[in-house]
């Protein structure tokens, strides 16, 4: 009855020249592993859940994509959306096909587009989740210990006196979903706080009645889709309703409001890879700490990452802590620093790159 719900609907703009509107980033192997973010999901969650059981929610100009990475699925288990709106509404859509495929499933809600290191102990920990939230009819998150002040997290407040069944699964106080920088130093420094790693794990009707308590508008919207199940129009029914949908997150919707949150421990050499800057400190450095491509020739260069996917030579002299990609159409420079004004680069381009 679990099912594994892959969310891949992302546009993945801080990964930007590389990672396009066209090919976001949870289709790229941005670390040069010989498969993409999504191949990599997929894998790991095909060793606790048959190829059947799988749910993708994407956009629907990616939907062969999907297709094209994880062959092992069928066309009716990518869930396409006419538009992105955000992850209350990705998970609403799944939870409502769910209910009239199966409505004892438990569905386990991950990204597409994390690094995950020690697999074993992921498994481990999915499964534990898995056990309770089926147990606790709990709604379950996935906790990661924190060890910088990023606000692009979602924080979780353990009840380090909660009883569990003697595994590292505590009650939640509170969850603050993306706090600011001062809020975001007080919790790590606190130490009873963890970031949400963004995997979630419930029962269908456990979502679906905390969607009916604190997002009734998605609730009554996706309620309608079990009657298209199946039928020609579905389809279409899709299109109409999604537009309608409030833009929100499931963070920001659900998980700050919502009362019975466990959260499952757990150290399993987790990174979102969000950034330059973080592929940069997950990349190996040549001894003055540059993270270059091949044909790189760096002098009184330091700090840096340079990505080049041309077979043109590039030589640099006198950089410190920057980021340079040439990437096909597109070359960006820009200190590491300042990485966050990627979104306004892309703006600029007016979508057009
Ligand atoms: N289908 C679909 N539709 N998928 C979407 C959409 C959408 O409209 N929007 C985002 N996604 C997918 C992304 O592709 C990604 O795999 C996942 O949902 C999470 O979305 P992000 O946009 O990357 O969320 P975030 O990184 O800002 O925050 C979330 O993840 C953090 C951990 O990486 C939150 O859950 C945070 O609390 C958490 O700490
Ligand atoms: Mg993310």
């Amino acid at each position: 009855n679990r099912y594994c719900i892959i969310m891949a609907g992302g546009v993945g703009s801080r990964f930007w020249p590389i990672s396009r509107r066209s090919t976001p980033k949870q289709f790229l192997d941005i670390l040069g592993t010989g498969k993409s973010f999504i191949r990599h999901t997929y894998e790991r969650f095909a060793r606790i859940i048959p190829p059947e059981n799988f749910l993708v929610v994407t956009n629907n100009s990616y939907k062969e994509q999907v297709l094209r990475h994880i062959p092992e699925i069928g066309e009716r288990q990518v869930l396409g959306e006419p538009v992105g709106r955000n992850t209350a509404p990705c998970i609403a859509y799944a939870a409502w096909r769910l209910k009239t495929v199966n409505p004892d499933a438990t569905m386990i809600v991950t990204p597409a587009d994390h690094l995950i290191l020690n697999e074993d102990e992921f498994r481990r920990a999915i499964v534990e989740a898995a056990e309770f939230a089926e147990n606790r009819r709990a709604m379950m998150t996935i906790g990661i210990r924190p060890n910088r002040p990023d606000t692009g997290y979602g924080y979780i407040q353990v009840d380090n006196r909660s009883e569990t069944d003697g595994s590292p699964i505590f009650k939640v106080k509170t969850f603050t979903e993306k706090p600011n920088l001062e809020l975001a130093r007080t919790f790590v420094e606190s130490g009873e706080f963890f970031w949400n790693s963004g995997i979630f794990i419930w029962k269908t009707e456990t979502i679906l009645e905390n969607f009916s308590a604190f997002l009734p508008d998605l609730q009554q919207t996706f309620g309608s889709i079990g009657a298209y199940y199946n039928t020609p129009q579905e389809q279409q029914h899709i299109e109409r309703i999604y537009p309608e949908c409030r833009n929100v997150s499931i963070d920001f919707g659900v998980m700050e409001k919502a009362h019975d949150v466990y959260v499952r421990c757990s150290d399993f050499g987790w990174s979102d890879i969000g950034t330059w800057g973080s592929l940069y400190q997950h990349s190996p450095k040549d001894e003055k700490g540059n993270v270059e491509s091949r044909f790189c020739m760096l002098y009184d260069t330091e700090g840096c990452i340079v990505k080049t996917d041309t077979d043109k030579l590039t030589v640099i002299e006198g950089l410190k802590d920057y980021i340079v990609v040439d990437h096909k159409d597109v070359l960006m420079i820009c200190p590491k620093a300042n990485e966050q004004n990627i979104k306004k680069f892309i703006d600029d381009t007016k979508f057009k790159i």
